[in-house]
């Protein structure tokens, strides 16, 4: 039987408990994991691009499912299927949290296979205990000296504060040269 290769894209600013789950579960079911960390400008991300791979990838080593060694974290600043195309991915893998994702998720799906009908859209219902997770929560509780340790690693807790301390929002917005902002529904940043 040909590999299985799966993409898990998002924009992980930062990586939370919720993503590593999903990530451990979604090695599960492919061969072969690449987590694409998209530029993603249009949610001005608090981290650049680099450390956002470089946060995913210390995360990625500490996964205790033995998945590691078959997962690669890479950014990326094209469009989902073009970078799944060219890793060989035959499946895009997304989590879902609540109901309020659905709306986004069904519409990102579509648009995904009409550029592509070879590459299909798997779902993972998010852990219970991680529905409610945001990237954009947990660094507003962060910012406002809140405790972030039961929604992030202690690795990328450090890591929050530390950009927060350096100037917070003060990532320059990256390029990704291709204005991939459409509106998302209530829960779900514009992508
Ligand atoms: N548990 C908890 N939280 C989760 C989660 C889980 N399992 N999965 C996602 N989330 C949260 C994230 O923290 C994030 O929170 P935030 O909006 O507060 O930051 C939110 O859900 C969604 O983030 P993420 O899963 O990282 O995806 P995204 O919507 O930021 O990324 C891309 C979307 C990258 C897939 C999309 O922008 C893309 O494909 N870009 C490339 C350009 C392209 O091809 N565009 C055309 C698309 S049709």
């Amino acid at each position: 039987m040909a590999e299985r290769i799966g993409i898990y894209p998002g924009t992980f600013d930062p990586a939370t408990n919720g993503h590593l789950d999903i990530i451990g579960r979604a090695a599960g079911v492919v061969d072969r994991l690449v987590v694409g960390v998209a530029v993603n400008a249009g949610k001005g991300p608090l981290f650049p691009l680099e450390e956002r791979v470089e946060i995913v990838r210390e995360e990625v080593r500490m996964l205790n499912n033995n998945a590691a060694s078959r997962i690669e974290v890479k950014p990326f600043q094209t469009l989902l299927m073009h970078f799944a195309k060219s890793n060989g991915a035959n499946v895009i893998i997304r989590g879902l949290r609540a109901v309020s994702d659905f709306e986004y998720e069904f519409q990102m799906a579509a648009m995904n296979r009409r550029l592509d009908v070879s590459v299909d859209t798997v779902f993972l219902m998010a852990a219970e205990s991680q529905q409610f997770i945001s990237s954009r929560f947990v660094k507003e509780i962060a910012r406002l000296g809140g405790d972030i340790s039961p929604f992030v690693s202690p690795r990328v807790a450090q890591h929050v504060r530390r950009a927060i301390a350096r100037g917070g929002d003060a990532a320059k917005p990256e390029d990704d040269g291709i204005g991939t902002t459409i509106p998302a529904p209530a829960g779900r940043k514009p992508i």
